[in-house]
């Protein structure tokens, strides 16, 4: 399975922080935005990842995450000029995606919790059809929304309804089969302009071949797309890595766990990180297993 992180768009939410850089470059608590959604990555066991940003700061991205030789992963990098949408992923991502199954992940939405990997690996290991996820929030007109009948069958999906018909959201993580480009492609913009992904699930939904797993309720979600939004996500985290002393989308230790890199080499990484908390965390991490 091949992997996408989008990393493009306005990002003018954010503004005025984010009218020179991209947002995804930004910091949640001790690191780069991104390395969040492309551990959800790594950790699917997917090592072959397509890093999609805007013109003006590819070169940033390809500064801060390299070949990916050094995580035992490949990079590579393709430029969205026009934020079309989420769904045009796929068509800017063609070439890269070449007719296999795919994961995509929103470069702004940071999980964390102890049952996710199972729940990635699941879905990951999908045979047709995609799986997306279902997370209970407070204000899902932020949101694409599905709804469940009584028996957990998906009735609908809608992106930011303005009377949400349940307070499931569904996050920026998503997997699909091979099927994914030729419906991107055969898309219409919607009213916003954009090719909307809760689109081109709804035409998963249509054939029938659209799964919706619920998170577990020990998965924290943040979408980090208002000001609040990131505080509060890298609050948490703060807190989490204090308590526990592990930490969240460290790239370095995933690509250790899944065995990506052996020890040696992410104890070169820590040394490459030395005279800092996060160095010292690869170090510990190596010693200890
Ligand atoms: O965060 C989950 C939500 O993400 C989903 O529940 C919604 O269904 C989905 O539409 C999306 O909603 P947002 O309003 O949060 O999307 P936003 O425009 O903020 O873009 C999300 C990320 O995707 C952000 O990191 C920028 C990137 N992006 C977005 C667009 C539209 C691109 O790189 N290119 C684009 O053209």
């Amino acid at each position: 399975m091949k992997g996408i992180v989008l990393a493009a768009g306005l990002n003018t939410r954010l503004y005025p922080v984010t009218v020179a850089v991209n947002k995804q470059l930004l910091p949640v608590y001790d690191k780069p935005m991104i390395y969040y959604p492309l551990s959800m990555l790594l950790m699917a066991g997917i090592r072959d990842i397509l890093v999609i940003a805007d013109p003006y700061n590819v070169s940033a991205f390809q500064r801060l995450l390299g070949s990916g030789e050094h995580l035992g992963v490949k990079f590579s990098y393709a430029v969205q000029w026009v934020p079309r949408g989420i769904a045009d992923a796929f068509i800017v991502g063609e070439w890269f995606v070449n007719g296999h199954k795919s994961a995509l992940v929103l470069g702004d939405n940071v999980f964390f919790g102890p049952s996710l990997e199972a729940a990635i690996k699941q879905a990951s290991a999908l045979e047709q059809g995609a799986v997306v996820f279902g997370y209970p929030v407070e204000d899902p007109r932020r949101f694409g929304v599905v709804e469940f009948d009584s028996q957990g069958r998906v009735l609908s999906l809608e992106e930011k309804p303005a009377q949400p018909k349940s307070n499931y959201a569904v996050p920026g993580l998503y997997f699909y089969d091979e099927q994914v480009v030729e419906i991107a492609k055969s898309m219409k913009p919607s009213g916003r302009g954009e090719l909307e992904i809760t689109d081109l699930n709804k035409e998963y939904l249509r054939k029938g071949q659209l799964r919706v797993e619920l998170l577990g309720s020990d998965v924290q979600w943040f979408d980090t797309g208002t000001h609040d939004s990131l505080l509060e996500a890298a609050n948490h985290i703060a807190q989490h890595q204090k308590e526990t002393g592990h930490y969240v989308g460290c790239l370095e230790e995933v690509a250790y766990r899944q065995g990506f890199i052996d020890r040696e080499q992410l104890e070169a990484l820590a040394h490459k990180y030395r005279n800092t908390a996060y160095g010292l965390y690869l170090q510990k991490v190596a010693e200890n297993g």
